[in-house]
């Protein structure tokens, strides 16, 4: 069980300093005797339309975004509120965007366009993106919060909570014994390989987008999710969001270092082998046909320094002696 207490060295889950998690006061017990707060401008539509019936609380305010906690009937639930594009930050660079299509073309030309049309449907297309990968990602077996809809640009989700009711630490919150290390991060590249096959590269994946409740990761914040086939940094993208993961896990579990799943993931994908319930082992051959162009280079430049020399010797010998 996650150990929000910090209760000793056994639990192999704990938080690594209670007292500096924000959302430690924000235990759904607290929240529900919470009057309600105002309801923020953006999720007035919400309420109007009876999706919302509450805001309860925010629970963070984020570079892209500003999540609250919120009633819907009788359920309580995230709203995460996206902040508009020229308050965001790094996640709409156009590495990003590559390969990302509008729902239809005439949206696509008028995105590619930038007129103030173009602009608001490029900002619809943010907003859907976390959604769709959402969904997408729920049906593919990999742990993210259950979508329930994204309303006006903001997206509706079940709210992370451990089972004592206290909100989901994020992973870097949280030190874990090396077993459970181990465990975790197997658990994540099973859910990094499920996203590969379901398309999909997650794009900003660290310990800072991962939540963890009683039952293990979560993968959260997915609006930057980069199709995999279609984008040309997929690959680059894919071995930081590994990488990060198995430094964070390797901290506690030093022979993570060593591996080199992004490799074998992507060699895999890129045969067309890789299915969601593979084995990996973390050992990756690398291929020497980079090595051998390497030698044929070196060859070639031997052979042309060669050629130089000997022309250079030609002309010494035709030159009149002085
Ligand atoms: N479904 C959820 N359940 C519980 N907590 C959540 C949930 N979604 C988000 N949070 C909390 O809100 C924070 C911000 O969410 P998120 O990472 O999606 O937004 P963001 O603005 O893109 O963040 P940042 O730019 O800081 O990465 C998370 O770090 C997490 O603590
Ligand atoms: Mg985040």
């Amino acid at each position: 069980m996650l150990s929000v207490l910090g209760l000793g060295p056994l639990e192999s889950r704990e938080l690594i300093n209670p007292s500096a998690w924000p959302t430690m006061q924000c235990s759904l017990n607290l929240v529900l005797s919470d009057r309600p707060m105002k309801i923020p401008k953006r999720i007035i539509p919400l309420v109007e339309d009876g999706v919302v019936d509450e805001v309860l609380r925010q629970l963070m305010s984020g570079k892209e975004a500003t999540v609250y906690v919120v009633r819907c009937g009788s359920e309580i639930r995230c709203a995460k509120v996206y902040k508009e594009a020229a308050k965001r930050s790094f996640k709409q660079a156009v590495e990003y965007q590559e390969g990302r299509k509008g729902r239809n073309s005439r949206r696509q030309r008028a995105m590619e366009k930038r007129s103030k049309y173009g602009r608001k449907q490029q900002e619809e297309a943010w907003h859907n993106a976390e959604v769709d990968a959402l969904y997408k990602l729920d049906r593919a077996g990999v742990r993210v919060p259950t979508p329930y809809g994204c309303f006006d640009g903001v997206l509706l989700m079940e709210l992370v909570t451990t089972e004592d009711g206290e909100v989901a630490p994020r992973l870097n919150d949280v030190l874990l014994t090396r077993e459970q290390a181990l465990e975790d991060h197997e658990v994540m590249m099973g859910y990094v390989v499920k996203m590969l096959c379901a398309g999909l590269v997650h794009g900003d994946l660290s310990e800072f987008n991962v939540l963890v409740d009683d039952y293990g990761p979560v993968i959260i914040d997915l609006p930057q999710a980069v199709d995999a086939a279609a984008n040309n940094h997929a690959k680059s993208m894919l071995e930081r969001d590994v990488n990060n993961m198995t430094a964070y896990y390797g901290l506690s579990a030093p022979e993570l270092l060593n591996t080199q799943f992004a490799k074998e993931m992507w060699a895999l994908y890129e045969e067309g082998e890789l299915h969601p319930e593979i084995q990996l082992t973390g050992y990756f051959e690398d291929d020497q046909t980079s090595a051998d162009v390497d030698s044929v280079l070196l060859e070639i430049k031997a052979a042309f320094e060669e050629e130089e020399e000997r022309q250079a010797r030609i002309r010494s010998a035709d030159e009149p002696d002085a």
